[in-house]
């Protein structure tokens, strides 16, 4: 397959990144760019020989917002000396965090990464954060906060800011945040299938924030470096990426589950609920058979059918990763769910037995008590690391 070495996209939002596809190479690194005309070629030029010392197929993608000093006209005559250089000229739209999401998904590396255009970042870290993935971590982020990392030259007002915004989103995403002790950085190395197929959707700058809420991620890596000074142009961060740095994080916070699977979820414990009260009318009113029997089965029917549901369907976008995992994660949600059922089935016996309340009262009862909070408890517990 032949790359297009300059592609102009109109919008360029896109939110979830498809699968490497068949024919892919090594790593594709995204290079956001805005105004950096008087940075990109010596940054593109280091890029690649930091990358031809890995020995690993590759491709930069710069992905330029239409700058007005354009960018994106002198990182496309680069492609001449380049080849591995691809450019993306996004128009009508900006934001670094899309811009990155948009490259991605143009992308084909089974590696995907993103390195700010400006050169603060220090292209030489290349070789020890692919190092890093290659030897078993799912995404390898470059951190200032290292013991041999730093930020070179920073006024005190940037670095109260950082720390403030830090020290926040520690607060509202403290499982999100913890994981790493650089979160804003803007340079990192992850698998393609951690972010294929998950609906991303950041606000502003914070493009690792968003894969650390929204992706399951068990092994993370992180590998020190100094953030430079800049030789040419100015920082973009203005007033208003802070306000979007909040919004993004109350974004997280408040829709930690991705919003579809949210309903299909809602969907799927309704039609078993349903499941449930219809199987048990049909046993124990219509064939008469005893209380215990009915409801357990009736129990049962709707476990299998959440089970089914959820892996087909709810969470069909994150499958496990082979049988054994399927299988234990499905067996998981049995048991937790078996067990409320057994919950279930004692406190139906108790109402009935003991206060002489109605067997079918005292069944939408217990079904209604236990059984939504069991669901939503047993799904959790089995599919936690796909709602995060
Ligand atoms: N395509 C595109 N669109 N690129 C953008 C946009 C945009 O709207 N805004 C900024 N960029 C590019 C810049 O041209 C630069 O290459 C890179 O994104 C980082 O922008 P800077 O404005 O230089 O960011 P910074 O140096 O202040 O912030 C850095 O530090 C943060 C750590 O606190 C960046 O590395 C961030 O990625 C990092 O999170
Ligand atoms: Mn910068």
């Amino acid at each position: 397959m032949t790359l297009e070495q300059f592609i102009e996209v109109k919008g360029g939002r896109s939110r979830t990144i498809p699968p490497a596809p068949v024919s892919s190479l090594d790593v594709s690194l995204i290079i956001p760019t805005f105004n950096e005309a008087g940075n990109i070629e010596t940054l593109l030029r280091k890029l690649q020989s930091s990358f031809l010392e890995t020995g690993v197929s590759f491709e930069l993608v710069v992905v330029d917002d239409d700058s007005p000093d354009r960018t994106w006209k002198i990182a496309l005559e680069l492609t001449k000396v380049i080849p591995e250089l691809r450019v993306i000229r996004r128009k009508h739209v900006s934001g670094l965090a899309t811009a990155v999401i948009c490259g991605w998904s143009l992308s084909q590396g089974k590696i995907l990464g993103v390195i700010d255009g400006d050169g603060q970042h220090p292209a030489d870290v290349v070789p020890q954060l692919l190092k890093s993935l290659h030897n078993g971590a799912e995404i390898a982020v470059a951190s200032r906060n290292l013991m041999q990392g730093g930020v070179s030259e920073w006024p005190t007002i940037r670095r109260v800011l950082s720390g403030g915004a830090q020290a926040l989103g520690q607060l509202l995403l403290p499982g999100t945040i913890g994981k790493v002790t650089d979160p804003m950085s803007g340079y990192f190395f992850l698998q393609r299938e951690i972010v294929a197929n998950t609906d991303l959707d950041p606000v502003g700058y914070k493009i690792l924030l968003e894969v650390l809420a929204r992706c399951e991620i068990e092994n993370l890596v992180e590998v020190p470096y100094t953030f430079q000074k800049r030789e040419s142009g100015h920082s973009k961060v203005a007033f208003k990426h802070y306000l979007g740095y909040l919004r993004h994080l109350l974004r997280l916070r408040i829709h930690p589950l991705r919003s579809q699977a949210m309903l299909r979820y809602l969907i799927v414990t309704a039609s078993a609920l349903l499941l449930d009260a219809f199987v048990f009318v049909a046993l124990f009113e219509i064939q008469g058979w005893n209380l215990t029997r009915s409801a357990a089965i009736a129990g049962e029917a709707g476990i299998l059918l959440t089970i089914l549901l959820h892996d087909l369907w709810t969470f069909a976008g994150r499958p496990a990763r082979n049988s054994l995992d399927r299988f234990r994660r499905l067996l998981g949600v049995q048991i937790a769910l078996g067990g409320l059922l057994f919950m279930r089935l004692a406190l139906t016996n108790a109402l009935v037995n003991w206060l002489q309340i109605d067997p079918l009262v005292a069944f939408i009862f217990a079904l209604t008590i236990v059984m939504p909070g069991g669901h939503l408890l047993g799904s959790r517990f089995s599919w936690r690391r796909n709602w995060n």
